[in-house]
């Protein structure tokens, strides 16, 4: 039986995957007048914000000192928040509202999995904060695809793996969720999420009947 689910942020929840990445192109630009090419963008998706500028770097061969890439990190996360200064409930995805009142009607519990140290803001911001009954913190601990995450909402409420479902978008953060040894629903390309144990293109499309019985099964 499910108890909890975890759900991801950043494209999965709003579209913040990509402003991230668009804050990263722009710091790139700037400083190295380079252009991150589009295949990179997997790359930064649900890892820390100096884990995402670390494979930036490491990608087009760029050596910095530590405190230029604090320097850099802390532009990044500047940008970021302009653009995501206007946000507001109209930024959720579609769907979004439908699954949490759908799930608390189910009694299953909700909590945040972000690896953003933006993300108890933005859930505030886009008026969906009510609905978590507990947000992880990611400041102390390790990087998707490590499981800690996952394993901290997990814990907080005294579960096991089995009764507990991840939602992401990012191959390191479906990574984390199956080091977890939970269900793993992926939001986005099957072809890119192969490891999930689910996938749906986004939110709207996951269908509610399938979820009931993936809910109400029991797994050893
Ligand atoms: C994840 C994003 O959700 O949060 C990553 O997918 C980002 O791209 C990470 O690096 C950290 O976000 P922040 O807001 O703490 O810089
Ligand atoms: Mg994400």
């Amino acid at each position: 039986m499910i108890k909890l689910f975890i759900f991801d942020l950043d494209g999965v929840l709003a579209s913040t995957s990509e402003e991230h990445f668009t804050a990263w192109k722009e710091v790139i630009k700037d400083k190295f007048n380079l252009d991150v090419e589009d295949f990179v963008e997997e790359k930064t998706k649900g890892v820390s914000r100096i884990e995402s500028l670390n494979r930036i770097l490491e990608t087009y061969d760029l050596e910095v000192s530590k405190s230029v890439k604090e320097d850099l990190a802390n532009i990044k996360n500047e940008k970021y928040k302009e653009l995501i200064s206007a946000f507001n409930e109209n930024n959720l995805f579609e769907g979004v509202k439908e699954l949490f009142e759908f799930l608390k009607k189910e009694n299953i519990l909700i909590a945040l999995g972000s690896a953003s140290k933006n993300g108890p803001s933005l859930i505030d911001r886009m008026k969906i904060k009510k609905y978590f009954d507990f947000v992880v913190d990611p400041g102390p601990l390790k990087s998707k695809p490590h499981p800690d995450i996952f394993n901290e909402a997990m814990n907080h409420f005294n579960l096991k793996p089995n009764e507990c479902i991840g939602i992401e978008d990012a191959i390191s953060g479906v990574k984390a969720i199956k080091k977890a040894k939970m269900i793993a629903i992926g939001i986005g390309n099957k072809d890119v999420l192969k490891q999930a144990d689910y996938i749906y293109e986004s939110i709207s499309k996951i269908d509610y009947s399938f979820l009931e019985t993936l809910i109400k099964d029991n797994y050893e």
